[in-house]
């Protein structure tokens, strides 16, 4: 079931600095600052060839990742994705195997206009799981 790592997501408090950060002091080529008020978060992506990095900024009220940047001010590893081929496939398999998927269960559309559907972190050792329609 379970793909390749599609990326690697990091909460952060400043995008506009963390962004700096990707670009002037590692050298990264980093995508212009895309707004997702359905996901409540303004994000960018990073190229590393074989996966990306994904930098989180809240937007709007109620931010899903409000609460845990009030634990890690200065920002965290947030969530992995992985791309699965079948994401409804996936949900009905994780369902039955009794991990819970966040939210009522209906994919929402990603940061790569494809479906996704987050895992809960106390299922996944403390991680929260994203999947991606591949
Ligand atoms: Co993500």
């Amino acid at each position: 079931m379970l793909g390749r790592l599609n990326h690697v997501a990091i909460a952060v408090p400043d995008l506009a600095a963390a962004s700096a950060v990707y670009r002037e002091t590692l050298g990264a080529r980093v995508t212009a600052p895309q707004a997702l008020p359905e996901h409540g978060v303004t994000i960018v992506f990073i190229d590393v060839g074989n996966t990306k990095i994904e930098l989180l900024e809240p937007l709007g009220e109620g931010s899903p990742i409000a609460a845990f940047l009030e634990k890690n001010p200065s920002g965290g590893m947030h969530h992995v994705c992985y791309e699965v081929d079948d994401i409804l496939a996936a949900r009905d398999h994780l369902k039955a195997s009794g991990a819970r998927v966040l939210g009522d269960g209906t994919p929402k559309t990603g940061a790569h206009g494809k479906p996704v559907l987050f895992l809960h972190p106390k299922d996944f050792m403390g991680t929260l799981v994203e999947l991606e329609q591949a």
